[in-house]
């Protein structure tokens, strides 16, 4: 049989979602020692990691080239979702927030306003949901340029620790929602696979809940 594919996000997420692998007794040397490569075989290779950024994994799990996956709850928030989210990892744990410049009171005035953010669907919702009008600006990353460049009055991003506010005069307006990692899996796969999906998922809920 085919080795279940799970496309892990590269970077911020990797260390957490290789840690729990390992726990759950899979051995991941090779990931651990991968080089350049982009594709690893882990355990005794009845799984098959593949790095990719965060928006890439959802693209390959709902294409079904990957059996699941391994992302963060912001980018399935930005991206929707034509998978099935079947754990919360716990890991990875921020939150999506509004902020602006300190001592500004962002609410204040009826002008429309501008908002920066990497994650604009979900800008736009948060808006929404508050009937504010607001213009909306896609920026690629270090949003928190944006309103010290003068381009927006707030942005819409994820905060863990809340250094890279402080250290630039931002803050905080207002939490919108907790994020975490989340092990998503392609609607065929979890029919085709279930029971290695649903022996997976359960192993990794078990070290997930000692923690
Ligand atoms: C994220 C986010 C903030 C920062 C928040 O950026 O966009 O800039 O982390 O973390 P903190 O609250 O612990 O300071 P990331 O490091 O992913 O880089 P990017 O902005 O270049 O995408």
């Amino acid at each position: 049989m085919k080795p279940l594919r799970i496309a892990l996000t590269k970077g911020r997420l990797e260390k957490d979602t290789v840690n729990a692998l390992e726990k759950i007794g899979l051995d991941c040397t090779q990931v651990r020692e991968k080089g350049r490569r982009l594709i690893l075989p882990i355990g005794n290779g009845e799984i098959e990691v593949v790095l990719a950024k965060a928006a890439d994994v959802i693209t390959y799990v709902e294409n079904g080239v990957c059996d699941l996956g391994v992302v963060g709850k912001d980018t399935i928030m930005e991206n929707g979702s034509h998978f099935y989210e079947i754990l919360n990892l716990g890991f990875g744990k921020c939150r999506f927030a509004l902020a602006c410049k300190k001592g500004v009171d962002f609410f204040e005035g009826y002008s429309a306003k501008t908002i920066a953010s990497k994650y604009p669907n979900v800008a736009k919702r948060f808006f929404e949901s508050r009937a504010m009008d607001v213009r909306i600006i896609k920026i690629e990353g270090s949003v928190e340029l944006a309103p010290l460049l003068d381009l927006s009055d707030g942005i819409v991003d994820i905060v863990e620790t809340g250094t890279t506010l402080k250290e630039n005069g931002l803050e905080v307006k207002e939490y919108i929602s907790d994020i975490s990692a989340r092990l998503i899996a392609n609607a065929a796969s979890l029919k085709l696979r279930k029971k290695e999906i649903e022996e997976l998922a359960a192993k990794l809920e078990a070290v997930i809940s000692q923690n």
